[in-house]
């Protein structure tokens, strides 16, 4: 299997693959098919998509150690990247279409109402992480101090999963079950690295 992920097609399929969202996307948007409330849908989607690239991101560590996969790792910082495209989509698509720039709105939103301040919280946490995700970043970090700083991936999860459930509307259950596949990722994380403390 490592052959596959090591082969130089996985990364183009891979990122077809998770372009795939945003095609089905548009499409539906050209046929009409987004319903009566298509910015609400459009919205929901478009955050959803984000929460979801950004756990998958976070699960590639613990799916390589665990099924001895190690060629997953090439994917990490592209389904990385492609969290935070979807996370300046939806938050593009709030401000343009939905509030049209009103300054207004957008400073009030941010002020006071709790929903959109995790939301952007969980937005701007992923600038950092995008900012140092080339090579070159990772050396004049050093190792040690990149990976420090992209354990805020997991703050942004968080993040994301308390804007999704501050937002009230949807099935409860929704965010609820985001919250708990984060918490098998963090306890996970943390299992390892209390077993690894003294070797590492
Ligand atoms: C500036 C940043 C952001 C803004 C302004 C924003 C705004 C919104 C809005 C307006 C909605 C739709 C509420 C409705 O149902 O009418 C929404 C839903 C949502 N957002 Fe965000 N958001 C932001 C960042 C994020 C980020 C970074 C994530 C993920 C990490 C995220 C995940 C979600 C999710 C999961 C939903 C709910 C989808 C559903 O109802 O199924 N958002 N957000």
């Amino acid at each position: 299997m490592n052959r596959i992920w090591n082969s130089r097609f996985a990364k183009p399929a891979v990122f077809l693959l998770c372009l795939l969202p945003l095609a089905v996307l548009v499409w539906r948007w050209q046929t009409n098919e987004l319903g009566i409330n298509r910015i609400e849908t459009v919205a929901r989607y478009t955050g959803n998509w984000t929460l979801r690239f950004l756990l998958l991101s976070l699960s590639i560590t613990p799916l390589r150690r665990l099924s001895g996969q190690t060629g997953l790792i090439r994917f990490r910082r592209m389904i990385g990247l492609f969290a935070f495209f979807h996370g300046c989509l939806h938050a593009l698509h709030y401000y343009a279409i939905d509030v049209q720039w009103n300054l207004e709105i957008m400073k009030e939103d941010l002020t006071t109402r709790r929903f959109f301040i995790a939301g952007m919280t969980a937005l701007a946490l992923m600038v950092p992480l995008a900012a140092t995700s080339f090579n070159a970043a990772i050396r004049w970090m050093g190792g040690k101090r990149w990976q420090l700083l992209h354990r805020l991936a997991y703050v942004s999860a968080a993040a994301g999963v308390i804007h999704f459930f501050w937002q009230g509307k949807a099935a409860l259950w929704t965010p609820i079950y985001y919250g708990i596949f984060l918490g098998i990722l963090m306890a996970y994380r943390a299992g390892w690295w209390w077993v690894h403390r003294t070797t590492s």
